[in-house]
């Protein structure tokens, strides 16, 4: 996707440096800078506090953090600790997990370094053409809305910042503009890091698609008054039978669509589809620290980006980073391989 007129990816392999250079996802949508990554270290950095997030995004960080660890040592017992502990960064997720077993499993003893840095290389690949076809499944979807303008609802950033381009939910909406469709979008702010608003809204912004952020909880009403056509979100990790692991807040977004008879649709690309777990219930939930809660950035007056505290100085928060929609609320996956109910995961993939 573009920013300021000039394709980008999130992630690559900086041939030059031989380092990996991503974007700074904590200072969007404020300052856009590219970061490089030099050691493992600073890879498990990078995801653990949040300079790369969203699911496929998590999985190649980890992989090419992977590489970083083969640069140093390519002694293999190292790099297999390193494919061990790169998995406790962040748990939600499945990505991360699946992309350092690919790496592992493809390890060519013989060439380490090499073998790594292709499975990296194609992990991205892969992601790209998985993300462009959800998005042409979803767009055989929103083509189906007979309406002079489309309304669609998202939850924080299932976008190309969250991938390595296109994006999950997004790439249906980048499809319908490409096709002509007229479309909107609803972004949900997504309290507490507001990937919504800072991501989201600066992809979109950048893209020239139009868009509105919504605090979290306006959404409800909006689809009571008939101006939601369809909700997309992304997600982390989906267990065998269907149900959803997604940002906090996803939930009550489905349950709200139920209610309203507006179709609830999940992009989910098969690398987080997570077969060996059954149910949702036993998917494990990320707490982070309760400072997203009460910190917030911004500009001051003078223009300065500013961090203050929104909570009286003693109160303590509880920040859980995502819910599980039960498969039940979920009209439909998107995947790469088309449109699928829950119970039609499992014979698909
Ligand atoms: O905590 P984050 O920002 O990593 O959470 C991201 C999400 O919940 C996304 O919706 C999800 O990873 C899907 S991204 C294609």
């Amino acid at each position: 996707m573009k920013i300021d007129g000039k394709h980008y990816l999130t992630i690559w392999h900086n041939e030059n440096e031989d380092n990996v250079c991503i974007i700074d996802q904590t200072r969007l949508p404020f300052e856009f800078i590219i970061k490089k990554l030099n050691t493992y270290q600073d890879g498990f950095v990078a995801i653990k506090d949040m300079l790369v997030r969203g699911a496929p995004l998590i999985g190649a960080t980890a992989a090419y953090s992977i590489y970083l660890a083969a640069k140093e040592n390519e002694n293999f017992d190292y790099i297999n600790e390193k494919i061990t502990n790169i998995k406790t960064a962040r748990p939600t997720a499945v990505n991360l997990a699946w992309a350092a077993d690919r790496i592992l499993k493809n390890i060519d003893r013989s060439n380490i370094k090499n073998s790594i840095l292709n499975e990296c290389k194609k992990i991205c690949e892969e992601d790209i053409k998985i993300s462009e076809s959800i998005g042409n499944h979803g767009l055989e979807l929103i083509k189906k809305i007979k309406k002079e303008k489309v309304n669609i609802l998202t939850h924080c950033n299932a976008g190309w910042l969250a991938t390595i381009d296109w994006g999950t939910a997004t790439a249906p909406i980048y499809k319908s503009r490409d096709a002509g469709i007229n479309i909107h979008v609803w972004v949900d702010e997504t309290r507490p890091r507001n990937q919504g608003s800072s991501l989201t809204s600066y992809e979109l912004l950048n893209e020239e698609i139009e868009h509105k952020i919504i605090a979290d909880n306006t959404g409800g009403l909006l689809m009571q008054r008939g101006m939601v056509d369809m909700c997309i979100v992304g997600t982390d990790r989906v267990s065998e039978n269907g149900d959803v692991a997604n940002k906090i807040g996803t939930y009550l977004k489905a349950l709200a669509a139920k209610d309203n008879n507006i179709p609830f649709y999940v992009a989910l690309p098969s690398t987080t589809y997570d077969k060996k777990i059954l149910k949702g219930k036993d998917i494990p939930i990320e707490e982070r620290s309760d400072d997203e809660l009460k910190l917030m950035n911004g500009f001051d007056q003078d223009g300065k980006l500013k961090q203050i505290n929104i909570y009286p100085k003693n109160s303590k928060g509880f920040n859980l980073g995502f819910d599980i929609t039960p498969a039940e609320l979920v009209t439909g996956f998107i995947t790469e391989k088309g449109i699928f109910k829950p119970e039609e995961l499992r014979e698909n993939f």
